[in-house]
């Protein structure tokens, strides 16, 4: 039977090293809570995500099931996953898991980091999806962005209203989604920072940039866990 839903992977299995800390960012106290709570939450209390599938460490899946799954209530999560040594690995393992339970639908692929992701994002996305099949949530740089060469010299400055920074939840279809992994998997290609890569360098998809907010931004440095508590206070 195939079911046709909007499913979250949430990524939760990198380490952290540029955070400095001894545990992995994602499980840090952000206002008494691990950060990790914070987007299911936001997934939990969401009018369109239907079920979510966690992807962490193999060594912290009883912590993630017991000490945020269970103790907040999320009960959405369908599972808890072990991820790959890579980004890209993590998602290809969370694509494999919704490909044998036979999903459709869309999927919502999103950073734990991203803490403070918002129902009116999802929403924006889940209209993305919809029309367009593939979108990135993201936002228009604040700074110039310069392109350089290995030496460090300038090569050329891109417009600014046409360089976005892009952030997560990056949503597809199901199909589409499996398909740019699968292909990248087996093309060995390694050098992927986000999912709208894979689709648009597999599948050579046109992919929409949809308004997230700068709000969603990746915790990722010892500064953001601050400003994320602050804003979390606000
Ligand atoms: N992630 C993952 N599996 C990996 C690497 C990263 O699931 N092998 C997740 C992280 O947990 C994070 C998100 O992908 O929520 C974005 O990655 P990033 O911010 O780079 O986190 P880390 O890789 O953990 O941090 P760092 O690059 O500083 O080591
Ligand atoms: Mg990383």
């Amino acid at each position: 039977m195939n079911k046709k839903s909007n499913i979250a992977i949430v990524l939760a299995a990198g380490k952290g090293s540029r955070m400095k800390s001894e545990i992995e960012k994602q499980f840090l106290g952000l206002d008494g809570k691990p950060l990790l709570y914070y987007s299911l939450k936001t997934f939990e209390e969401s009018e369109i995500i239907d079920q979510v599938i966690v992807v962490t460490n193999a060594d912290r899946i009883t912590y993630v099931k017991e000490a945020v799954v269970e103790k907040y209530h999320l009960n959405k999560v369908r599972a808890v996953i072990k991820g790959g040594k890579e980004r890209y690995l993590s998602v290809w393992e969370g694509l494999q898991y919704l490909d044998n339970q036979k999903e459709k639908g869309n999927v919502f692929i999103h950073d734990s980091a991203r803490a403070l992701v918002s129902e009116e994002i999802l929403e924006r996305a889940y209209q993305g999806v919809k029309e367009f099949k593939a979108c990135a949530v993201g936002m228009p740089t604040k700074d110039t962005v310069k392109i350089v060469n290995e030496q460090g010299f300038v090569e050329h400055t891109p417009k600014r209203s046409l360089v976005w920074n892009v952030q997560t939840p990056q949503v597809f279809t199901m199909d589409i989604a499996y398909e740019a992994y699968k292909r990248l998997i087996k093309e060995k290609v390694e050098e992927v920072t986000d999912d709208a890569m894979v689709v648009e360098t597999m599948l050579k998809l046109p992919i929409k940039l949809i308004e997230g907010s700068y709000e969603n931004f990746k915790i990722t440095t010892p500064e953001d866990l601050i400003m994320a508590e602050n804003l979390l206070k606000k």
